[in-house]
């Protein structure tokens, strides 16, 4: 019997490039109760947000994915010749098709790439990074192209406070390439359908429904095994993760989970991301803006371990070590 050539593996996959990019628009929690009943006081002790960045009207997922990606490329120290696939993580496009990711590739100069998008919604970066690092070590593409990018706003009713104070628009990107050794590990991810409800958009004319306690009290509960889960796959102590980078949904969740990573091991002095107060959350771009954000600031270096966890619609979730660019 005839068997069929593989493409020729490699022996790892890493993170080249990192970039991101947020919309001009500053909406502070002041502005936000001047229309609606809500406070600063209750916006920064429930959710931690100050400020949060809005897109323009004419400002889109493919606008502002254009830019995150063409950044993280440079930043890669590549040019568009040199990418063989896009993915957009993305729940927030206005329409199915097209796609973002083929608009996405054919904007930057990227010719006849392998372009789709994945929706796992705020887990989608962390699903798309391992989408990419297992096509890029498979070696069916050398260097792909990853970002998460939504424009939440265009799908938050702006008059329900439950939500319109936490949704923000934004992209992050990272270049996924070929490398001798590997430096992403392993995915550790997962779903639960039957608490698909919790966090929704019933149909096109709909908004976000969000049960805000019931995701909480997932979230509080069920990531940090996940994250703990991620580094074992690695085969990294907690005590070497010198960052953790979670979804930003919610400072306080975000506090939780790092605390239960610092009972189980990991160091008090762990860098942990908390974009969240100046950018709100951003869905799937929340991490990897939220790296970029952290390296201009010097919060953390090149070669630090960096611990990745997106949570949040589906239900989903996906965590995985990675090394910093
Ligand atoms: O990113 C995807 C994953 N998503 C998440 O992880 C989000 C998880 N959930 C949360 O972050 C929080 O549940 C929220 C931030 C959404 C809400 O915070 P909460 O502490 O769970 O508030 P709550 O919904 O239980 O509401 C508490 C009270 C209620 O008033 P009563 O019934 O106690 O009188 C609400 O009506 O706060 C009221 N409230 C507000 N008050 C002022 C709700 N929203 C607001 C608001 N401003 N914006």
């Amino acid at each position: 019997m005839t068997t069929f050539r593989a493409p020729q593996a490699v022996a790892g996959s890493r993170i080249l490039g990192l970039g991101s990019y947020q919309p001009e628009t500053v909406v502070s929690n002041h502005d936000l109760a001047q229309r609606m009943d809500t406070s600063d006081e209750w916006i920064r002790e429930r959710v931690g947000i100050v400020n949060r960045r809005v897109a323009a009207k004419d400002e889109g997922v493919v606008d502002m994915s254009v830019i995150a990606g063409t950044k993280a490329i440079e930043d890669a120290g590549l040019t568009p010749a040199d990418i063989g696939g896009v993915i957009v993580a993305t729940c927030t496009m206005p329409s199915t098709i097209p796609n973002a990711a083929a608009q996405v590739a054919t904007r930057i100069g990227i010719q006849a790439a392998a372009a789709f998008d994945l929706n796992a919604a705020c887990a989608g970066f962390c699903y798309a990074v391992a989408t990419a690092a297992d096509i890029v070590r498979g070696g069916s593409v050398r260097n792909f192209l990853v970002i998460g990018a939504e424009k939440l706003t265009d799908w938050t009713h702006q008059d329900d406070r439950s939500t319109a104070i936490i949704f923000a628009d934004g992209a992050g990107a990272v270049v996924v390439g070929a490398g001798d050794t590997n430096e992403i590990g392993p995915v550790a991810w997962g779903s639960d359908g039957s608490m698909s409800e919790v966090i929704r958009i019933d149909d096109r004319d709909s908004f976000i429904h969000q049960e805000g306690q019931a995701v909480f009290r997932w979230a509080t509960t069920q990531v940090a095994p996940v994250a703990i889960r991620a580094a074992e796959l690695a085969g990294v102590e907690l005590s070497d993760v010198d960052v953790f980078a979670p979804h930003q949904a919610n400072l306080r969740i975000i506090e939780a989970i790092a605390k239960r990573l610092r009972k189980n091991g990991a160091r008090e002095d762990l860098k942990v991301a908390r974009d969240i107060v100046e950018s709100g959350n951003t869905s799937s771009a929340s991490i990897p803006m939220a790296l970029d954000h952290m390296r201009s600031a010097g919060e953390i270096s090149s070669g630090d371990v960096v611990l990745m966890v997106g949570f949040g619609a589906g239900l989903s979730y996906a965590g995985q070590v990675v090394r910093c660019p």
